[in-house]
């Protein structure tokens, strides 16, 4: 499915502005991004229950939307798998299921319903109804009930924000799983990172109605195109600075910030697991090195157990600003105890400061 150039624009505003996104069969591609950045929308516009302004749908090469002509919504092939799916309370399981079927025979409706209930542990509800069922369980006969008709595009909304954690993690590798086993083309929206890099084989990062960045989720991750994309999937440290002569100084010493006009404000953006901490001896801490540049003191304000990592927070000897760092496992300094800070080159991202 190839989608060109969308653009929704509500009482004035483009919620959705110039969307572009190719979505592969066998493939999950994400879209991710904040609350209200427009992602519903955009799936609506595709699923044909929303009409957009501008820009085109193309399912296998053949024009299914554009302003003038559109495929009504029943006969995209498109399966819909929303937060607030809903079961028909008086059908059974198996006829929810059945639902979508059509142009089949009654055997072969039992079978494809078997078959998918099986798929998702659920064979033992086939004759019960949705009552019966817990919120987990009915979530995966609504996953069974959209892929029953073999849509060779889905479209997935949120579909696992209801469910506690423990039970997510298990219904979202299984669903993962049934996609790829039927070559489905998935488009999932979420607003969270970890849902992301957890199912996407590639994510389209959106703000304000655009996708900012596009990629693999280990690039999205490694090589963000801004300060708020290096935000959105994790804590961010930041540190303003002016390039001169294409290095930008500050109390860790210089970054090369290459074809950076002197006089540009940047900011140097770095995760808190990418820190460096050295204990503090005597007043002195590591040497200076080209590829982790100058240490610089912090005073421990506070230190927490996170479960797999314990976050520390420093307040910066040089300005008094906090900067956070992580440490895997338990490491949990005292308040006011003095260490020293270094960040490796590598892992900082040198962004020219947009002023909007
Ligand atoms: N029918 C409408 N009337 C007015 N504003 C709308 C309408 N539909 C969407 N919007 C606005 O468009 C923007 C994008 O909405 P959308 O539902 O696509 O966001 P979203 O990315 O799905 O957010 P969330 O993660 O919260 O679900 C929002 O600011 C929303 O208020
Ligand atoms: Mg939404």
């Amino acid at each position: 499915m190839e989608i060109r150039n969308l653009v929704r624009v509500i009482e004035g505003r483009r919620v959705v502005d110039d969307v572009s996104l190719t979505i592969m069969p066998g493939q999950v591609t994400c879209l991710l991004g904040p609350s209200g950045c427009g992602k519903s929308t955009t799936l609506r516009m595709i699923a044909g229950v929303e009409m957009q302004d501008s820009g085109e749908i193309w399912v296998d090469g053949k024009l299914v939307c554009d302003t003038v002509f559109r495929v009504p919504p029943e006969r995209r092939g498109i399966g819909l798998m929303f937060q607030d799916f809903a079961l028909f309370p008086h059908l059974s399981v198996a006829d929810n299921v059945a639902f979508g079927l059509r142009s089949c025979s009654a055997e072969e409706k039992r079978a494809r319903v078997v078959e998918l209930l099986d798929r998702v542990d659920l064979l033992r509800f086939v004759d019960g109804y949705p009552h019966q069922l817990s919120g987990g369980e009915q979530q995966r006969v609504a996953l069974a009930r959209s892929l029953a008709p073999r849509p060779r595009i889905m479209l997935m909304d949120e579909p696992f924000s209801g469910l506690d954690n423990r039970l997510r993690d298990g219904i979202r590798d299984d669903t993962l799983a049934l996609l790829k086993e039927e070559d489905t083309a998935v488009l999932l929206v979420t607003h969270e990172p970890e849902e992301a890099m957890r199912m996407a084989d590639e994510i389209a990062l959106m703000r304000d109605g655009r996708i900012v960045q596009q990629g693999a989720p280990y690039n999205v991750y490694t090589r963000p195109v801004d300060r708020a994309a290096v935000a959105f999937f994790s804590d961010a440290n930041v540190l303003g600075a002016q390039v001169n002569g294409a290095l930008a100084d500050t109390p860790f010493g210089q970054f090369l910030a290459p074809g950076v006009p002197d006089g540009t404000d940047v900011d140097i953006v770095f995760r808190p697991q990418h820190v460096r901490l050295d204990f503090d001896r005597n007043g002195s801490g590591p040497l200076p090195t080209a590829t982790d540049g100058v240490p610089a003191r912090g005073t421990v304000v506070r230190a927490r157990f996170m479960g797999h990592e314990s976050l520390v927070e420093f307040r910066m000897d040089f300005d008094g600003s906090i900067l956070k760092a992580t440490v895997p496992n338990v490491f949990l300094p005292a308040p006011g105890k003095t260490m020293w800070l270094t960040v490796p080159r590598n892992r900082c991202f040198v962004f020219p400061v947009t002023h909007m």
